[in-house]
């Protein structure tokens, strides 16, 4: 019979090639009578007078080693009375049953215990900055400043692990239909997605600087008219913007692009793809998703990422107040363009007044330049600055649109269409918030039918709803020059609980259409040229048609872990001012390095 190698009769794969036999999370009681060797980090050491016990924690769980003077050989008990938190060990010995009494039910190896024979210290600690254990209530900053402690913790490693699995799942999910991984540089051109670019300078060209990414997304074209014709990466994505809880600096994408294709196959494609990626770690997505229209979700939720697990939709009640006394909602109606909308907050008509004059200063952050509003309470009495100015049938009206009951509270926003609805999508989520709306469960679909543009009031131009590489709607083309924000787009966003975690669009393969899209944005031919000659160039070698997508990878495992910020699941993120707490990135560098980037600092 053949040797039995260690990898035939282990049944854990973390027990191939290394110091241990066993995991700390895999003894059972069908292990009892087995000798082992486990390592990992001392997590609770108790000295009951002649017995210690000690809980060994690796990154698969947590057992029980217990020292005692008769079977801890030499030195090994003294060794056990000196182990400090957090020092990594070696321990051998045998799984034995614990007693009746000490069994642990919460514990997966809850039922045994290593009866410890020899010990090694591998690696002593510190005290460490905090408790290595879930819920802990250390501040953030610490945890970044010692993250390799803080990955220590199970909650964080169950999220490192998550995200594994599902970045590993997806790359299989996409190898088994034909998709090449393709790495593309990380040293290149701007690629404009709408964020600031991180420039590196070039030693070698002085006075010339690298982009780092903000996405692959010129180079997935380029692989398109290389032939590539099924390309996805996990590709780091690099953009300097204003940092918030699904926001970093630096950020992963499963990014996909694929030729001779049109939007539904592009659509269809990836539902197939993270149907089996999201099954792998235990989520079920219905195919084929639901498709809601931009305006659609803009003018019921009041955002292009909605959440729909919840109702409190928007309403437009703008001609219940067509003639309304109240001049501030009439005088809306009478205008082209403008709206009355209305939310109701079912819960909040109880609150006292002061808590909800508070709501304006919320509305104002959505943009609102005042909010009304009228507060139903639970004794039929109504409350509100506005409603001695309303009729009874535009009370009346009012009561049946927005189904009112005692104990709510309906708020308004008199603004254009999209200013309107923001505030109250705003409002909508604030609410839901502040109420404790609950959200089982997982919501996914995509938002499709975006306008090509938007118009930058900043700016005072166009700009690319999308990006500028976006196909415009074929049927729309002849008002592009006329009417462009009539124009629409071949663009869907895939939305997860009420997060943008994905987007993508079928992209312009006719030379000539870039163009005109280019000089809509306000490029001259000349700086189009300048900055994607490269693509233009390509597009006139027999581009295929092509689209593509790309999921925000740190996001979705977000929403699949349940946290709050996309940095836990990262293994060493960033702080909002873009700061790594723990290396102390971004620092000065030496007046030699400068000097060879040719850079002098004002
Ligand atoms: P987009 O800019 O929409 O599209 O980005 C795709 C997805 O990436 C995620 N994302 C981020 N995640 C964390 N931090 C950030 N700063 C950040 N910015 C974006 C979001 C978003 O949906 N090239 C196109 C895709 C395409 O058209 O194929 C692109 O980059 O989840």
């Amino acid at each position: 019979m053949a040797e039995t190698t260690a990898a035939a009769c282990c049944q854990n794969p973390m027990d191939i090639h290394s110091m241990h036999t066993r995991t700390c999370g895999e003894l059972r009681r069908e292990n009892i009578g087995e000798e082992v060797t486990l390592t990992g980090w001392v997590w609770r050491r108790r000295d009951h007078g002649g017995l210690i016990f000690c809980d060994l924690r690796d990154r698969d769980g947590i057992t029980q080693c217990t020292f005692d003077p008769e079977h801890a050989a030499g030195t090994a008990f003294h060794t056990a009375e000196t182990m400090r938190s957090e020092w990594a060990i070696l321990v051998h010995g045998t799984v034995i049953a614990r007693d009746e009494e000490t069994v642990n039910p919460k514990l997966a190896t809850g039922e045994i215990e290593v009866l410890a024979d020899r010990v090694e210290v591998l690696g002593r600690s510190k005290t460490p900055p905090f408790q290595i254990e879930d819920g802990i209530e250390t501040s953030e900053d610490t945890r970044l400043r010692y993250r390799y402690l803080d990955l220590r913790r199970p909650e964080m490693m169950a999220a490192m692990r998550l995200r594994s699995d599902f970045t590993f799942a997806i790359r299989e999910a996409f190898h088994k239909r034909a998709f090449m991984e393709v790495e593309t540089p990380a040293l290149f051109k701007s690629t404009p997605e709408g964020a600031r670019d991180f420039i590196v300078p070039s030693r070698m060209n002085e006075g010339e600087f690298y982009a780092l990414p903000q996405s692959p997304q010129l180079l997935k074209q380029l692989l398109m008219v290389g032939g590539v014709e099924r390309y996805y990466q996990v590709a780091k994505c690099f953009r300097d913007e204003d940092l918030r809880a699904d926001r970093q600096p630096e950020f992963t994408q499963v990014d996909v692009e694929m030729s001779f294709v049109d939007q539904d196959d592009v659509m269809g494609m990836m539902e197939d793809v993270m149907k089996d990626a999201f099954a792998a770690v235990g989520v079920d997505l219905p195919t084929p998703l639901r498709r809601i229209s931009y305006w659609d979700a803009m003018d019921t939720y009041g955002t292009d990422k909605p959440d729909t697990r919840y109702g409190m939709e928007l309403h437009d009640v703008t001609e219940i107040f067509a003639n309304s006394k109240f001049k501030l909602f009439a005088g809306a109606a009478a205008k082209d363009g403008q709206y009355v909308k209305a939310l109701n907050a079912k819960g909040a008509g109880t609150w006292p007044r002061a808590q909800i004059d508070k709501l304006a200063d919320v509305a104002a952050g959505f943009g609102a330049k005042g909010l009304a509003w009228i507060a139903f309470r639970e004794d039929g009495s109504v409350n509100s600055p506005i409603v001695k100015f309303f009729s009874d049938d535009e009370m009346a009206a009012l009561r049946s649109e927005m189904d009112v009951e005692p104990g709510d509270l309906v708020m308004f926003a008199v603004a254009d269409r999209k200013s309107a609805d923001e505030i109250l999508g705003g409002m909508r989520c604030h609410m839901a918030d502040a109420l404790g709306v609950e959200r089982p469960g997982h919501d996914f679909l995509w938002v499709v039918d975006f306008p090509l543009f938007h118009w930058d009031e900043d700016g005072k131009r166009y700009a690319a709803e999308h990006q500028p590489f976006t196909q415009p709607v074929v049927e729309d083309l002849d008002k592009l020059e006329s009417d462009p924000l009539a124009v629409g787009s071949y663009t869907y966003d895939f939305v997860m609980d009420g997060f943008e975690a994905g987007g993508g669009g079928i992209r312009i393969h006719d030379p000539e259409v870039q163009m005109r899209v280019l000089k809509l944005l306000g490029f001259t031919e000349e700086r189009a040229r300048e900055q994607f000659g490269f693509l233009m160039e390509a597009l006139e070698f027999g581009a295929p048609p092509m689209g593509g997508c790309a999921l925000g990878l740190d996001r979705v495992c977000m929403l699949l872990a349940g946290k709050d910020s996309i940095r836990d699941v990262m293994a060493f993120p960033k702080t909002s001012s873009g700061a790594d707490l723990m290396s102390g990135a971004p620092s000065a560098v030496s007046g030699r390095q400068l000097k060879e980037a040719g850079i002098r600092l004002l």
